[in-house]
């Protein structure tokens, strides 16, 4: 069985593609054939090391795939040979078998193309959860979302058009045609002050503030809410320079969390953190928050959380309510590709591995 590795933490020259014996199911498991493992920028924060939890390499990285199931581990329940699954697995998934828990795995209908399925597991399930499940968004409110041409961003505007939301979306200036698209407001963030723009657009401020890129940019994101505003850090974007870990970025992106978190301890807004990646091994997810937002405990109702969102995903899919683009499909073997081409595609949708 061919599988990709990190060989040691570092840039895209990290992947290795290896042989070895294909992986047989523990107890609660499944072993799939994959069918789509996504490429995501998060992957490549774990390539580099920056990823919080990152496993010692070697490794086998891949945050999500969808397979179909070709041997039942003791103690499964609800899968068969023959289903196709889909999953959240953090790393992992770049390898031609792979081994999924089998409470979490989720059915994907056959029909369905399970390079637009493996979008949904990471990239639509933050955007859906960080609207509905943080954010707790309602019609009519402003949005202000970083990255809004990259993967994350792109799926926050289409589910988020769908609830009738106002957004604000920051990009570079090629990708600001991409926003607008979506019936937002493109801030260029190369040439404009967001905060300036916001504040003179909407007079007091967002409702919402989503911010996956994190470090300085945060405390500004703040300032960008108004008086009843809610802002959700949920990435580290600033740590990986030039597809390096930054010492310097992470030293930024703890300082301003620290203050950003200090600041919705102290005012009316709040501040949240999301993490997709505590649905992992039971770990469940547990969105962490700061000031005075609630601190949601983790157990089974998260689980229960992603196979309802992923269904929910799966019905505007089916409804053409959504439209995941696959920027390309890459072979295992071109691995290393796929990650030189994360920083340059993001506005063109998906990398997708087809084992
Ligand atoms: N917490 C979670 O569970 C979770 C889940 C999924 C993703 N994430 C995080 O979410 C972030 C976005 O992921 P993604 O997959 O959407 O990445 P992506 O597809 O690479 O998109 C990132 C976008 O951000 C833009 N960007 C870079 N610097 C910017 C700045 N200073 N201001 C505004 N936009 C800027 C990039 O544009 P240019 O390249 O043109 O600059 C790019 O379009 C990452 O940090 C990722 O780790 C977190």
């Amino acid at each position: 069985m061919k599988r990709v590795i990190v060989d040691h933490y570092g840039g895209p020259e990290a992947l290795k593609v290896v042989d070895g014996d294909a992986p047989r199911p523990g107890h609660g498991e499944v072993c799939v054939r994959v069918l789509a493992a996504g490429v995501s920028f998060t992957d490549s924060q774990l390539r580099a090391g920056t990823y919080l939890g990152v496993p010692r390499p070697p490794f086998t990285p891949g945050y999500e795939v969808v397979g179909v199931v070709e041997e039942v581990g003791l103690g499964c329940k609800r899968l068969h040979v023959g289903d196709r699954v889909a999953s959240l697995t953090v790393w992992g998934a770049y390898a031609e078998r792979v081994c999924l828990r089998e409470v979490e795995a989720v059915e994907v209908p056959h029909d369905l193309d399970p390079a637009h399925v493996t979008s949904l597991v990471l990239t639509y399930m933050t955007a859906y959860q960080l609207l509905h499940r943080m954010a707790k968004v309602k019609s009519g409110e402003s949005v202000l979302v970083h990255g809004a041409a990259g993967r994350v961003g792109t799926a926050v505007l289409e589910l988020g058009a769908l609830e009738g939301l106002r957004f604000y979306g920051t990009a570079s200036a090629r990708d600001c045609a991409a926003v607008e698209r979506h019936s937002a407001v493109a801030i260029d963030y190369q040439r404009e002050d967001f905060l300036v723009r916001v504040r003179e657009l909407t007079g007091d401020g967002v409702d919402v503030a989503l911010d996956g890129l994190g470090g300085a940019l945060s405390l500004r994101s703040f300032r960008a809410l108004n008086s009843r505003g809610r802002l959700i850090v949920f990435g580290h974007y600033s740590t990986l320079v030039g597809g390096r870990r930054s010492w310097r970025g992470w030293a930024e992106w703890y300082g301003a969390t620290a203050i950003v978190g200090l600041w919705g301890a102290v005012s009316r807004r709040k501040v949240m953190a999301y993490r997709i990646q505590r649905l992992h091994k039971g770990h469940q997810w547990i969105p962490t928050s700061f000031g005075r937002a609630p601190l949601v405990g983790g157990g089974p109702r998260n689980t229960l959380w992603f196979h309802d969102d992923f269904k929910a995903l799966l019905a505007l899919l089916r409804a053409d309510k959504i439209h995941p683009v696959v920027a390309e499909r890459l072979p295992l073997s071109e691995a290393r590709r796929a990650h030189e081409l994360l920083g340059s595609t993001a506005a063109k949708g998906k990398l997708v591995l087809v084992p």
